[in-house]
């Protein structure tokens, strides 16, 4: 499809244990799109965003990333489709010990050799670049600091600003917030959603069903390796994330106390709550 920058074709992957990790899964992500997905530990969530970048190879079916097959890409074509394929991971991956400033830069090696960047060998224009896209997380202060003395708030934001060097055209996350308190995960997430609003597609596992209802524009449910569920945000209910971790329907649930701040409140109401209180208790009540 013409405006698919993702198109996933029926892809299936076992691992070498035998493990099936996705099992026909096929769908399409437009340009432009803040993509959620949603489910239970082991579901398959993070194998299939490590498949859009080929960190893991898939088994059978095909990914085409901007009109390109990543599934047969190889040598140059492979590097210059990851290069607009960027990542950031639940515990940052910053080297610890190095500056901000070096970790930021770091996100430029698919454009050098290797000679060049293991000697820092940087361009005038891409150390522009590094203060620029820190600038853009709101952190260019700390462009000197090392990484760990920095929250854990502040190197997800510069893991944001190192994949912003590769110039994405799309930005995987998976689970960004799942190290961060509740306000932290809000700037995080505030960070994505400005990205999405210059038009890089998101696509990113949450564990927070408030988070994924907030932020997404679209979600998808996986359970057990297949995709339960592929729906605009707003058609989204209670039932479709009680059908991928396995509830009880509230309706026939009375174990729940009514003393959950959010007991009875609609899914919006709930989501104003939990982002006015930052209370974790009323995300997990929300539906
Ligand atoms: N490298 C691997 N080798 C073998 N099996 C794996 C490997 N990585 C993941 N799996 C298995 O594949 C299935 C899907 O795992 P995956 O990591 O994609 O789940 P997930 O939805 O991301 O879970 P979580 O929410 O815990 O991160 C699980 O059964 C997992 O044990
Ligand atoms: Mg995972």
């Amino acid at each position: 499809m013409a405006d698919s920058i993702i198109e996933i074709n029926d892809v299936s992957k076992v691992y070498d244990n035998g493990v099936v990790g996705l099992q026909n899964v096929s769908l399409n992500v437009k340009k432009g799109e803040f993509l959620v997905i949603v489910g239970l530990s082991g579901a398959g969530k993070s194998t299939l965003l490590r498949a859009l970048n080929r960190l893991n190879e898939i088994t059978s079916g095909e990914i085409i990333i901007d009109g390109e097959s990543i599934t047969k890409a190889k040598g140059k074509k492979l590097r210059e489709i990851r290069r607009s394929v960027a990542m950031i991971f639940q515990n940052f991956n910053l080297v610890k010990r190095s500056s901000v400033r070096r970790n930021v830069l770091s996100g430029r090696v698919g454009y050098y050799d290797s000679f060049r960047s293991t000697f820092g060998m940087w361009s005038k224009a891409d150390k522009e670049r590094s203060a620029e896209v820190l600038r853009r997380v709101n952190l260019l202060e700390k462009y000197y600091d090392r990484a760990d003395a920095l929250s854990g708030g502040q190197q997800q934001r510069v893991a944001i600003a190192r994949a912003l060097m590769q110039e994405p055209k799309i930005m995987l996350a998976d689970e960004p917030t799942a190290s961060l308190d509740p306000a932290t995960s809000q700037v995080v997430m505030d960070d994505l959603q400005i990205l999405n609003n210059d038009g890089i597609t998101i696509v990113a596992n949450l564990h927070s069903e408030a988070l994924a209802l907030q932020y997404a524009t679209r979600i998808i449910g996986l359970a057990e390796g297949k995709l339960i569920f592929d729906k605009p945000v707003e058609q989204v209910t209670e039932a479709d994330f009680d059908s991928v971790y396995g509830r009880t329907p509230k309706s026939v649930d009375t174990t729940k106390t009514s003393e959950q701040p959010t007991a009875g409140k609609t899914v919006e109401q709930a989501i104003e709550l939990a982002t006015e209180k930052n209370d974790e208790d009323a995300e997990v009540s929300v539906l």
